[in-house]
């Protein structure tokens, strides 16, 4: 049998969980609180079916051709007037559109890592952006986080070296944990950036899912020192499937950026962003966003009461004020895998937290999805996963 010869940083990389999370969602009969999606009705398929429509009559041709790998120009100039309103003020040379802003990872960890540099993140963080930062190479060191997010002195403690490169945080609703980092962090951490050589990569496609008080806006608000890379998404806002979001980066990153995706896949699709575009510019945005929020708030509130109603009492978790995400806590010297395995009898899927951790830990937890079950689901599914609960803990 033929042997590949992989790099030596895929190779270490299995993907797994990726696959045993797509394979269980696909699942007929089993309720998932695994994945971290839109559900399939709310997305705007018929809205963007006339848009598409549209798009081809108003952009003709051209939207067949290819197109430049900074975005399309109309777009990136929504995306300037829309970042302002958020506090962030940013001229058309310092947005990129990017393909999901996973890629947005993927090009600053392109533009940024040399094998072996560091990037320091929280734990646990994003799967997918260890992911990608452990293909190009990177080892990684950890801030200290709270219920307010990461600790911005804990970063003072981190031994200075020439190779840390990144500070990669998911601001508001992290995913797994939920957790939103505080205003005064916000401020504080940009004005760290230049002493510790590092640049900021907020990513943040969880923003504008605001269930409960005001929006704590972007820490590219803060960003005096131009040290701060901003990563925006419509995945979970308009539809994942489109693959569209951006990154707003000083000029001298951005044509970095730029030279990184002329290498991934030359530009987004010209379509996909024409969509977006005119589904934006059309005033359709602000709507589907209150209805988006109204359906989360009501799952989120669901899900927390049945859960109330039905987990053992040793078991505890957060209440996020937005997101997608709820983050659970098993007994100590419980794991969420032996308890995955039990409720996959029972038809009832989550994610375990551990793969969110890098190099081990957080094996009693796990992270449950509201978004995408419907009510039905939500009471059905959290109450059989009560249920088995309280045999593996018994
Ligand atoms: C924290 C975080 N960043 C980035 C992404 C990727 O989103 P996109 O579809 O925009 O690539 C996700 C998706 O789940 C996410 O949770």
């Amino acid at each position: 049998l033929f042997q590949p010869e992989m790099s030596q940083n895929i190779a270490n990389m299995s993907g797994q969980v990726i696959r045993d999370i797509l394979k269980l969602t696909q699942q007929p009969d089993v309720i998932s609180f695994a994945g971290g999606m839109p559900p399939t009705d709310a997305l705007p398929h018929e809205a963007l079916r006339e848009i598409s429509g549209l798009a081809f009559e108003k952009y003709g041709r051209e939207v067949l051709q290819y197109g430049t790998s900074e975005g399309f120009l109309p777009l990136r100039e929504f995306i300037v007037k829309w970042m302002a309103k958020k506090g962030v003020k940013a001229e058309l040379e310092e947005v990129i559109v990017t393909s999901g802003s996973q890629q947005g990872i993927d090009l600053m960890a392109k533009a940024f890592l040399n094998q072996d540099d560091r990037v320091i993140m929280e734990k646990p963080t994003y799967l997918t952006a260890i992911q990608i930062f452990q293909l190009y190479g990177a080892s990684f060191l950890f801030g200290d986080s709270d219920e307010n997010g990461i600790v911005p002195s804990s970063l003072q403690q981190i031994s200075k070296h020439s190779t840390n490169k990144l500070l990669y945080l998911v601001p508001n609703f992290q995913n797994p944990t939920g957790v939103t980092l505080s205003q005064d962090r916000r401020k504080e951490l940009p004005g760290m950036m230049a002493e510790l050589k590092l640049v900021l990569v907020e990513d943040d496609p969880y923003g504008d899912l605001v269930y409960d008080g005001n929006h704590n806006g972007p820490i590219k608000a803060h960003d005096q020192d131009q040290r701060v890379v901003y990563l925006g998404s419509f995945s979970k806002i308009i539809s994942p499937g489109l693959r569209v979001g951006f990154a707003v980066a000083p000029e001298a990153i951005i044509e970095k950026l730029v030279i990184g995706k002329q290498s991934s896949d030359v530009h987004t699709c010209n379509l996909a962003q024409a969509m977006i575009y005119e589904f934006c510019a059309g005033g359709l945005l602000e709507p589907h966003l209150e209805s988006l929020k109204n359906q989360y708030r009501k799952k989120r509130d669901l899900m927390l009461e049945v859960m109330d109603r039905h987990f053992p009492r040793s078991v505890s978790w957060n209440k996020p004020g937005g997101g997608l995400f709820i983050w659970v806590q098993l007994p100590a010297g419980k794991t969420a895998q032996g308890l995955l395995k039990e409720a996959v009898k029972e038809k009832v899927a989550f994610i375990t937290g551990e793969c969110f951790y890098v190099g081990g830990g957080g094996s009693n937890t796990l992270r449950l999805n509201f978004s995408n079950a419907s009510s039905a689901q939500i009471e059905e599914g959290i109450s059989r996963l009560g249920k088995v609960m309280h045999t593996y803990l018994a």
